[in-house]
């Protein structure tokens, strides 16, 4: 045998084309599967994470939250967004909710508090004081609004004190014609550089003030707000925008059938144009089964209705799958059935496959259709994110996302832990409240249906901002040990090796007493 260097790392370390083929039919999965380094010139702080979905989608964080009802509501989408990755918000809701969830996201305006507490003229400055204490707001500075939301003055938090308790707020206030404002239509492009340059015009003044053009207040920004925001900017990903600097936002759809049971082509494109009028970058036809007629004919109707449109559609684990939704319009195609953590479609249908095996196949297909992949379900740590990454162009989270506080659903106590619900699309809840149809039942009879999920909980954890840094930190990691500046690098440069069970067992901690983990989400 040659054993030259090259030789030996080239007979042990395969690359996808040699290892998948090479492995006699058999399906793998992330924890099957290990990478091996590679010669690098680059730190993981200088790798680039930005991602292409479609012509008209980049994300700078290639990670995409679920579309579930216990993951991604505008909350989460926001935050996905303002960390460069794409919030996909779910259907178990009314047509008319969606269009609002989606609205909240296009018209966020990170910085800016929409709702502010108000005091009225002639509400007393002790009545102020009780408010401040029942809240335990740790501010005293008040816009001052007419009954019709007109800003009448700002009551100074130095004016908030006992001694002026019996007074009225109109004496106390600075009158409407010395506040500084700034009109919304005025903030331009970039809001925060625009209040942040206010601020160091402005000495002394730590309230910004917007109002419309009829001088009805709409919203304030605070200096510690703006500092914190223009500090995290340094160190922060991107956030993913439109072309308006809008955050990016996506919505599910399920192919809608009219009463005789054919999909309802009318309602589905007056949904999907009245989400496109609200400003959605992204449709995802989303169900445990995409290469079927219905969703077929439902990517065809959204494509020919919205030719521009970024579709994602899915879900598959086929080459051929790929190919028919591509052919059908897709931009994107979400592969993965079975391997989410809630998921129990392989136990209760026997049908699914391994997530990285899957992704090998579909993305050979997808390149040859000229469509990105996107791994759906089973992520567990960011080094799963890495592995999936040689392979597709951004993954989606539903678990490692669900006990952020972002995520909709009550946080609750159970012996002194704090969890949310978290459960799949194919249970029985999830089911009834709206997600049958992904999962080719009627919604009506859906407590008879076969579920293909579980209803579960996930602990509560950090703000999905510091779990996505996480997730960031430890792919640009990766990226590091394989050399690689950016993903489509990645992509060229994995080199894969099939491990044990007992090489997994090594790949943990082993042999010690944890006492303090390593801060992966999970
Ligand atoms: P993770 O592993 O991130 O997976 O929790 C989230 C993904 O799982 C899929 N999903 C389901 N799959 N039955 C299934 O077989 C279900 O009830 C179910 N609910 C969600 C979905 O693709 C999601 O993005």
């Amino acid at each position: 045998m040659d054993d030259s260097p090259q030789a030996l790392d080239d007979t042990f370390y395969l690359p996808a084309d040699r290892f998948f083929p090479s492995q006699g039919g058999v399906s793998l999965t992330y924890d099957d599967v290990s990478l091996a380094t590679r010669y690098s010139e680059i730190l993981p702080r200088e790798t680039i994470l930005d991602t292409r979905i479609s012509d008209n989608l980049t994300l700078h964080l290639p990670v995409v939250s679920a579309d579930m009802d216990t993951v991604t509501e505008s909350r989460m989408a926001i935050a996905l967004a303002l960390n460069g990755g794409l919030g996909l918000i779910h259907y178990n809701m009314s047509p008319k909710q969606q269009l609002s969830e989606v609205s909240r996201v296009k018209n966020h305006v990170h910085g800016l508090i929409r709702e502010p507490i108000k005091v009225a003229p002639g509400d007393l400055i002790g009545d102020v004081i009780a408010m401040v204490e029942e809240k335990k707001f740790a501010f005293r500075t008040f816009p001052v609004v007419g009954a019709d939301g007109t800003l009448l003055g700002l009551l100074p938090g130095h004016c908030v004190r006992p001694r002026f308790a019996a007074r009225a707020v109109s004496e106390a206030m600075v009158p409407r014609k010395d506040v500084l404002t700034v009109r919304e239509d005025d903030l331009g492009g970039d809001p925060i550089a625009r209040a942040d340059a206010f601020f160091t015009e402005n000495i002394g003044i730590h309230k910004l003030l917007v109002v419309d053009a009829d001088d009805r207040l709409r919203g304030l920004f605070t200096l510690s707000d703006i500092e914190r925001i223009t500090q995290e900017r340094s160190l922060q990903t991107k956030p993913a925008r439109d072309s308006k600097f809008r955050l990016v936002c996506g919505a599910a759809v399920s192919p809608p059938r009219d009463p005789s049971g054919a999909l309802d082509r009318a309602g589905l494109e007056a949904h999907v144009g009245a989400l496109i009028e609200r400003g959605l970058d992204v449709v995802a036809v989303s169900t445990a089964h995409g290469h079927t007629r219905s969703v077929g004919g439902a990517v065809r109707a959204i494509r020919d209705a919205f030719p521009g449109l970024t579709i994602i559609a899915g879900n598959v684990t086929s080459a051929g799958g790929v190919e028919f939704l591509a052919g059908c319009g897709a931009s994107a195609v979400k592969v993965g059935q079975g391997p989410g953590s809630i998921c129990t479609t392989r136990i209760v249908a026997g049908v699914g496959i391994p997530q990285l095996t899957a992704l090998y196949v579909c993305s050979r297909a997808a390149a040859r259709c000229g469509v990105t992949i996107i791994a759906d379900g089973g992520i567990t740590k960011s080094g799963d994110i890495v592995k999936a990454l040689t392979l597709a162009d951004a993954v989606i989270c539903g678990s490692l996302l669900a006990g952020c506080p972002e995520a909709p659903g009550q946080i609750m106590e159970i012996g002194g832990k704090f969890y949310k619900q978290y459960r799949g699309m194919g249970s029985h809840a999830a089911m009834k409240a709206g997600s049958a149809a992904r999962y080719g039942h009627e919604k009506a009879t859906a407590q008879k249906s076969a579920a293909e999920g579980v209803e579960a909980l996930k602990e509560v954890s950090p703000p999905a901002e510091s779990v996505l840094a996480q997730l960031a930190g430890g792919l640009q990691s990766g990226m590091g040990y394989l050399g690689c500046p950016t993903l489509p690098e990645l992509r060229a440069n994995a080199r894969y090796t099939r491990i044990t069970p007992a090489g997994y067992r090594e790949s943990a901690p082993h042999d010690v007493i944890e006492v303090k983990s390593s801060g992966q989400p999970g």
